[in-house]
């Protein structure tokens, strides 16, 4: 039997055990009786592969998570090097160096304005734990009442059950609806909402004058107002002005209500700065942070808070104290995957020539910009997006999954948020990735809108 046909067989093997046994996230499971499962065989770079050698260049960094490519030497290297020293230990009672300078160095990024880091796994149990943190800072200060969340139209925070309340995202909500706890729901500042006239700053004045109302009426109700930073992703990277968060902030100071930023997907260098909160020159009570701070690598999520939070729960009362733990907590090897992503930041100047790379992929999508049947193409950082025209119905709710499947025929992995097609690379794009990137981008959406 040659390589060839072993490997060939290896990949339907693995497809049919996978459909067999692995309840895919995110996924009706009945359309992969149509749209076959990918079987990845290993990474190297910005590219996957497969079982047959067929390649995908993962311009969506796997769900937002890889920043420095797959397989990555130096995150390789040190995790090599942390598993013959410490796999895990729990972190009550106990710490250790990887977490101890991971915190470190976080807090240094945020000018030690939140100096004090909680740990989880995945990015909804971070933003649990910023939600239960607030509310039980409020009920430690006197103020019980102060137990409502409120987030933006179009937000998403996770899907677990807290994180839910938070999320504005039908398709993930409806079905749970009687779980669910209900936040207050406010507009969103995306720039898209533009009426006419009006510049993407008046969006962001009009929206925050919504949480104001709101404000007026039921601050000494609400605990935290959570929000993504600069772009909602889900709701089909949505991207606004700055101008909204210099506003919440003032808004959530005088109310005296906290600020979330969720910064588990603009966080870590996407929108531009390390945290997207500084391009406002801001800080929260809270950020979350997840994806993209392991390097893509491992499940780690952290909240950072202030000094003011930490105090609010530091007593002899235990009962006080922040009673919220996962096995998982701090592991080792996850922050010592973080702390060689943070490293590879400091050695590579990676923000400045990232600016490169954005400006080239922004030059190689300008056909896809001014084609005639997209609208509102948008960039910040490294996140890019437009819209599809696609006037009949039937064909726009299927356009996500056509053009999925048609990306994967040009070996890219691009899957569109129903008609709001994004690219969110790994920030190692060569000249000729990003060429290859942007052609077959366009050649993919001209397949997908012709066919
Ligand atoms: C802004 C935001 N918050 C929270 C989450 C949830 O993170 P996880 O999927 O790791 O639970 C996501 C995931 O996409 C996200 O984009």
């Amino acid at each position: 039997m040659s390589s060839e046909i072993q490997l060939k067989h290896d990949s339907s093997s693995w497809i049919a055990r996978s459909l067999a046994s692995v309840w895919h996230p995110c996924t009706q499971m009945q359309h992969h009786e149509q749209v076959p499962l990918i079987a990845v065989s290993h990474g190297k770079g910005a590219w996957l592969y497969d079982h047959e050698g067929r390649r995908y260049l993962d311009a969506i960094s796997s769900w937002w998570v890889n920043l420095f490519g797959h397989a990555n030497p130096r995150i390789n290297a040190a995790l090599k090097d942390q598993l013959d020293k410490l796999e895990h230990a729990m972190l009550a009672g106990f710490t250790h160096e990887p977490v101890i300078e991971l915190s470190e160095q976080l807090a240094a990024l945020t000018g030690h304005a939140l100096g004090h880091a909680f740990y989880a796994s995945d990015g909804a149990s971070a933003v649990e734990i910023a939600l239960k943190m607030s509310y039980h800072y409020w009920r430690n200060a006197g103020f019980p009442n102060k137990s409502e969340f409120v987030c933006l139209q179009g937000s998403y925070h996770g899907e677990t059950v807290g994180a839910l309340a938070v999320t504005d995202v039908a398709l993930f909500k409806e079905a749970y609806g009687p779980m669910v706890r209900s936040a207050h729901v406010v507009a969103s500042p995306d720039a898209r909402n533009a009426h006419e006239g009006e510049s993407s700053q008046d969006v962001a004045r009009r929206a925050a004058d919504d949480l104001e109302r709101l404000f007026e009426q039921r601050a000494d109700r609400i605990a935290a107002l959570i929000v993504e930073p600069l772009v909602q992703g889900a709701a089909g990277m949505a991207m606004y002005d700055r101008v909204y968060l210099e506003m919440v902030r003032e808004l959530c100071n005088r109310y005296h209500v906290h600020l979330v930023a969720d910064e588990i997907a603009v966080g870590c260098g996407r929108t531009g700065t390390f945290f997207a909160c500084e391009q406002a020159g801001i800080w929260p009570d809270f950020i979350c942070l997840s994806k993209g701070i392991s390097g893509g690598y491992l499940p780690l999520s952290l909240v950072l808070t202030t000094d003011r939070v930490y105090e609010g729960f530091y007593s002899e009362d235990v009962r006080r104290g922040f009673l919220h733990s996962h096995s998982y907590t701090g592991n080792p090897l996850a922050c010592r995957a973080a702390l060689a992503t943070l490293q590879i930041f400091r050695e590579d100047d990676v923000l400045n020539r990232n600016r490169e790379r954005a400006t080239k992929l922004v030059t190689a999508l300008a056909p896809l910009a001014e084609h005639e049947r997209t609208r509102h193409f948008r960039q910040r950082g490294m996140i890019f997006a437009f819209d599809a025209v696609e006037p009949d119905p039937q064909r726009a709710s299927t356009f996500s999954r056509r053009f999925f499947t048609a990306a994967t025929e040009n070996e890219l992995l691009l899957r569109p948020i129903g008609r709001s097609v994004y690219l969110m690379p790994p920030y190692v794009l060569d000249d000729g990735e990003i060429a290859l990137l942007a052609e077959r981008t366009r050649r993919v959406f001209e397949q997908v809108i012709a066919g």
